[in-house]
């Protein structure tokens, strides 16, 4: 009989990549995810009979829902730096604790292998050094912090008979069903294909890790493979090489088969830049990354060239985010409002940082008429017909074609269905 494993977050980038790999291994896969981003990320394993798929938000999933699971991939999150800085209460809620209460879960459950995917944005400004596992952390965000007290709290949970291992990812880049045109790679190919350019931003000799999605899915496989004596509690950096901004924007300008101009620009909001070492994984887990950027690029541009990759709102991470809460707002849908409150000490801080990311929090004529239910169904609808015609998203890009406007539209409509469930 195959294991059981449970994917969470199966339907994200990542996590629709392994679920193939994983099935084609074999395992009897229980794919468990709130789809934010739809479930047709997962559409080419549709009625594939060792998948079992079921919209779950993870601050919900309790051991009932892993009961029977050999394993647990836990590739949940807000994912990424400026997604997390949209609602911190939501970030501490899904990425801290609801991680942290998953893996309590799992081993509730009986489950006896438990991955968690973590990132290499916990070393924030690294300085010169080669990181590795047992370098000092510098998590410079909401994000990185929350994956830094996550990963910290998973780990110390290893025990005999609940093996954890933490996985540190560097920047992913390549083709996934669900794309993400919000990482670095990725975003430079999308430009070059659409603009002819690529703008370097912040001097372009920040370093960064990065790891094609594919090894990203291996790495996963290894750490719910390895033997427990030797991984159980421990963390691995995963990773290809690192590089520097403007080495990538040339190697993306190489592997595009058209004319590309490099710019560059002033400012970069991204303060990371660090290197990391990825002995460690070699030689506890068996794992090597072995797929260069020129192949992650050129596989990108031809499914653009094919028009086989969506490039709409949903792709880009934080924009999508916003957007789905703001339409939360909107249709009262459950996204926003849980009942879990903050720790002592950690509620002051964030609603500090809340109220200035979110300004005085003035009244406002939309919030009045959102109170009403005929006012959110009108607001709901003025919503998507301005998405439609381009009005309405905070990522507006006149490259975007009215076919596009509808894809980013029928995603809407799809997720709003699933969550509001
Ligand atoms: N892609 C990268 O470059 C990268 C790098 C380092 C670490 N990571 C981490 O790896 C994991 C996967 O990343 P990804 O790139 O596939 O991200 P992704 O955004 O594509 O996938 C995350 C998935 O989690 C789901 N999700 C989010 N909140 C949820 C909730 N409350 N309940 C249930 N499901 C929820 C989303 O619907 C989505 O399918 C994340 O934890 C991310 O932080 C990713």
């Amino acid at each position: 009989m195959s294991k059981t494993v449970a994917v969470i977050g199966a339907g994200g980038y990542i996590g629709s990549v392994l679920v193939g790999r994983l099935l084609e291994a074999g395992y009897r896969i229980r794919a468990l995810d709130r789809f934010f981003f739809g479930v047709g990320t997962l559409g080419r394993y549709a009625g594939h009979p060792a998948l079992d798929l079921k919209t779950i938000d993870i601050r919900d999933l309790g051991a009932r829902e892993l009961e029977g699971c050999w394993g647990v991939l836990d590739l949940s999150g807000l994912s990424n730096d400026p997604a997390a800085e949209v609602d911190l209460q939501l970030t501490w809620e899904i990425n801290e604790k609801g991680r942290v209460d998953l893996a309590r879960s799992a081993q509730s459950a009986g489950v006896e292998r438990y991955v968690f995917s973590g990132s290499c944005s916990v070393y924030g400004a690294g300085g010169d050094a080669d990181l590795a596992e047992d370098s000092e952390l510098n998590p410079l965000t909401a994000y990185a912090q929350a994956a830094a007290k996550a990963e910290e709290a998973i780990r110390a949970m290893n025990r005999p008979g609940f093996t954890t291992v933490a996985l540190r990812n560097a920047t992913v880049f390549g083709l996934s069903p669900r794309m993400r045109f919000d990482l670095v790679v990725n975003v430079m190919t999308l430009s070059a294909f659409e603009r002819g350019q690529i703008v370097v931003t912040g001097g372009g000799r920040q370093r960064r890790p990065l790891v094609h999605v594919q090894d990203a899915a291996r790495a996963f496989m290894c750490a719910l493979e390895a033997n427990a004596d030797a991984v159980g509690g421990e963390v691995f950096n995963v990773g290809l090489a690192n590089f520097r901004m403007i080495e990538l924007s040339e190697a993306v300008r190489k592997a595009v088969p058209t004319p590309v101009q490099v710019q560059f620009a002033p400012g970069d909001a991204d303060k990371r830049d660090y290197s990391v070492n990825f002995e460690k994984a070699r030689k506890v887990l068996g794992f090597s990354a072995c797929v260069d950027i020129p192949v992650g690029v050129r596989e990108i541009h031809r499914a653009l060239e094919a028009g086989q990759v969506e490039r709409g709102l949903v792709t880009k991470t934080v924009a999508w985010y916003r957007h789905l809460i703001k339409m939360a707002r909107v249709l009262d849908y459950g996204l926003v409002a849980r009942t879990a409150s903050l720790p002592v000490g950690e509620a002051a801080p964030l609603a500090a940082r809340q109220a200035e990311l979110q300004g005085t929090g003035r009244p406002s004529v939309a919030a009045a008429v959102r109170e009403t239910a005929p006012g959110r169904a009108l607001l709901s609808i003025v919503s998507m017909i301005g998405m439609l015609f381009g009005l309405e998203t905070e990522y507006s890009e006149e490259s975007l074609t009215l076919t596009d406007r509808a894809s980013n539209l029928a995603r809407t409509f799809e997720t709003v269905m699933a969550v509001a469930a």
